[in-house]
């Protein structure tokens, strides 16, 4: 039986954090076996806010390096860098074309971002969901395995597949999202989602002294405020976090010693730091390895798109004909 296919995207915003981990990349690496699947650092999606063109190509290359050691091994998906593949930049005009401005206006996500970059909202903001629904339908996904916060581009993306599919003939599946047990962390101030550009991140490659000073610091559960008082695990966000690096009885523990008081928070977090360290510290060293190796890198992402390219090339054939730029 034909496997279905996967697609999902990460931005190259120079670091990747355990919101990133939990709320996809983990998701990803548990996908590989069952799905055909591909993943791209998309580039062109980041240059919709300021961004500094001299250290971004870093940022690319330490998005791949950190993905591949996270377990995107080349014999088991297809990793990319949206840009080496430009039928995502074609699809996306013509998506522009047959979507009003209206439905962008209304994205959640664009008016966040407008509010946050006042003197740069530039029409690819505007249009950013629009190549996201590029970079799907393009390789005719179904699933998209991504976090909370992109389940309105996914929505918006079927919505622009059933458009086109009205229009010019039935073309494009309308894909599905897949969320993971933690879709959404919060920030390391507990209120906000964790993110690179709110500074409340910790970076899955960061040292481990660098991750102890961010958890040790971090915002736990505000009511508990001396020692003796009880705790509420329901409410706290290293306890969220607990439940994706700790055991099953290493949770039920924290939870039963958190609110009888037995445990205090530091020692919770200790606990949690040790469990996220032997999670990470794998990850941290394969990444170290191919620092140092940067062709492994570049080859990784050279054969990614190479694959990607033979389908992208076939599906967008098919759409130019069907546009009626070509003849079908
Ligand atoms: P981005 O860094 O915005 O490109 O996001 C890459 C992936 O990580 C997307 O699937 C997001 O939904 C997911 N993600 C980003 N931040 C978080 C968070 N705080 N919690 C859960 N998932 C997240
Ligand atoms: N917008 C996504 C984010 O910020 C990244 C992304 C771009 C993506 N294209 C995608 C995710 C396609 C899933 C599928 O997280």
């Amino acid at each position: 039986m034909r496997k279905q296919r996967i697609f999902s995207g990460i931005q190259p915003t120079g670091v990747i954090h355990a919101g990133n981990y939990v709320g996809a990349i983990r998701n990803w690496i548990n996908l590989l076996d069952k799905y055909e699947c591909i993943f791209s650092i998309v580039d062109y999606h980041a240059i919709t806010v300021e961004y500094d063109a001299s250290t971004f190509q870093k940022n690319i290359i330490d998005a791949a390096r950190t993905l591949i050691a996270c377990g995107l091994e080349p014999d088991r998906c297809s990793l990319f860098v949206q840009s080496q593949v430009p039928e995502h930049t074609e699809l996306a005009w013509i998506l522009n074309c047959i979507t009003p401005i209206g439905d962008l206006e209304r994205m959640t996500q664009f008016k966040d971002k407008s509010r946050q970059h006042r003197d740069n909202i530039n029409v690819g903001l505007l249009s950013y969901p629009l190549l996201q629904a590029a970079d799907i339908l393009l390789y005719k996904s179904e699933i998209i395995p991504v976090g909370e916060d992109q389940v309105q581009h996914i929505e918006m993306t079927r919505r622009t597949a059933r458009r086109f599919n009205n229009r010019f003939g039935d073309t494009f599946p309308e894909p599905a999202e897949l969320l993971s047990n933690t879709p959404k962390i919060m920030g390391l101030d507990g209120k906000t989602k964790m993110s690179k550009s709110l500074n409340n991140f910790v970076g899955i490659l960061e040292p481990p002294d660098a991750i102890w000073e961010k958890l040790r610091t971090a915002v736990t559960d505000e009511n508990r405020k001396r020692r003796k008082d009880p705790g509420n695990p329901g409410i706290c966000n290293l306890f969220t976090m607990h439940k994706e690096f700790s055991s099953q009885e290493e949770i039920s523990e924290i939870d039963r010693t958190c609110r009888t008081a037995e445990i205090g928070c530091v020692e919770c977090k200790k606990n949690l730091f040790e469990n996220m360290m032997r999670c990470l510290a794998p990850v941290q060293q394969r990444a170290a390895e191919l620092e140092t190796n940067q062709e492994e890198v570049i080859e990784v992402l050279n054969t990614g798109a190479e694959r990607c390219r033979k389908i992208a090339e076939e599906v967008m054939n098919e759409v130019r004909g069907k546009i009626g730029v070509r003849k079908s």
